[in-house]
């Protein structure tokens, strides 16, 4: 049993994809599972880059044997130290005693509080930009903090050009064959999964981003190796940079309006319908209705890193914020959402604090606008309501020119 590729010479990848597993760290729903990757580089010096989850350890462990064809295991990088990768390396240290592991002070302080086992006399401790020479290749190791663990280091293979990326650049999704993003179609199968996979995961975390795309603009890279998900090389490498320039500076890719609303009854519903025929009907395109009872906020919040216009629309619900859109102005504060601009709707039937817990949740996000007055309807939308709501279609239109 084994099942590697190898991504470029002697340089092969030896993960593997779980797609069994229904939630991504307990929390994220998973449509088609996800891939674990890992890579070992066969030079004078042989050296595995991350490991894997336990899931998939069995064919893990007879991929990596295969890709080193007999040769014994000199180093392990330990890129991020997390469970999902970092799984292995106990069981990688029983099979090969001499191996040296790679990784900064912080990897070794996580590896001691998740495992008991003594192997200091294993360990090698890098700083950044630190350089190993292998033989014909040479890895240079890049400490990337918060990115999005604080020990995360990317490691650039010199000779081939190869970020090996840790979870940055990662999508959602086990793979369909192929390890490349050009082995698929990558934008109808996967673009929006990493749009997910970054928002949720990484989205805190931009200006960490921006340090480490700094730190690396000065290096030629051919090739990215994230630790989930397709690989990126030629075409899909420019569009995947792009895409994390704009994430990471939370610029949204889309000048549009998302709906997200809230109701019960259908009655806020038909403001939102309302006042997106309005908009239609003004020529705005490309606009997106979500009721946020029907997703997963993960499948949300990738949709506030889009768009430009977001127009938030909620019931009261004891006396307070409908708690669905509750928990999204509270996930969107604690992600640093930042740039977008905000409409708002408002339906309460006798009273309550919803216009205040709202706009408690906006005033944390920066470089944020209100656009038009909120506007607020008393259980239902009726006619009388259409001349506020037309001022407010027309406030919508002139902020999106
Ligand atoms: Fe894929 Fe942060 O672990």
């Amino acid at each position: 049993m084994h099942n590697t590729h190898e991504i470029s010479p002697n340089i092969y990848w030896v993960g593997g994809s779980e797609r069994r597993l229904s939630r991504f760290e307990n929390m994220f729903p998973l449509n088609n599972g996800i891939a674990y990757n890992s890579f070992v580089i066969v030079d004078e010096k042989t050296v595995l880059l991350d490991t894997v989850d336990i899931s998939i350890s069995d064919l893990f462990l007879a991929n990596v044997k295969h890709a080193l064809n007999g040769r014994t295991l000199d180093y392990l990088v330990i890129n991020h130290m997390e469970p999902d990768h970092c799984a292995n390396i106990v069981s990688m240290i029983r099979q090969y005693p001499q191996l040296k592991l790679i990784g900064n002070t912080k990897t070794f302080q996580f590896f001691e509080q998740f495992y008991d086992v003594d192997v200091k006399s294993n360990y090698m401790i890098v700083k950044d930009q630190d350089e190993l020479n292998l033989g014909q290749h040479t890895l240079k190791f890049y400490t990337a903090a918060m990115v999005h663990w604080p020990e995360v280091m990317m490691t650039y293979e010199k000779s081939q050009k190869i970020l090996f990326s840790a979870d940055a650049f990662g999508t959602f999704g086990g793979l369909n064959g192929g390890v490349f993003a050009d082995e698929c179609d990558y934008v109808l199968d996967y673009l929006s999964e990493s749009r997910r996979y970054y928002s949720n995961i990484v989205g805190k975390f931009g200006g960490p981003v921006q340090t480490i795309m700094n730190k690396l603009s000065n290096q030629e890279i051919l090739m990215i190796c994230p630790l989930h998900g397709p690989l990126y090389r030629g075409d899909d490498l420019g569009l995947i940079l792009n895409k994390y320039e704009q994430w990471s500076t939370y610029r949204a890719e889309v000048k549009s309006v998302l709906f997200i609303y809230a109701s019960m009854y259908n009655n806020t519903e038909v403001a939102v319908d309302t006042l997106a025929n309005k908009l239609a009907r003004l020529g705005v395109k490309n606009m997106k209705i979500m009721d946020v009872s029907q997703y997963d906020l993960s499948y949300v919040i990738a949709e506030v890193w889009k768009y430009s216009n977001i127009v938030l629309a909620t019931p009261t619900y004891n006396a307070d914020v409908f708690y669905k859109i509750h928990s999204l102005l509270h996930e969107m504060a604690a992600l640093n959402v930042q740039n977008r601009k905000f409409s708002l709707i408002f339906n309460s039937s006798w009273g309550g604090k919803t216009q205040e817990t709202v706009m408690s949740y906006l005033d944390k996000l920066k470089n944020i606008s209100i656009v038009g007055e909120p506007f607020n309807i008393k259980s239902a939308y009726k006619d009388h309501n259409e001349s506020e709501l037309d001022a407010l279609a027309k406030d919508i239109l002139d902020s999106l020119k």
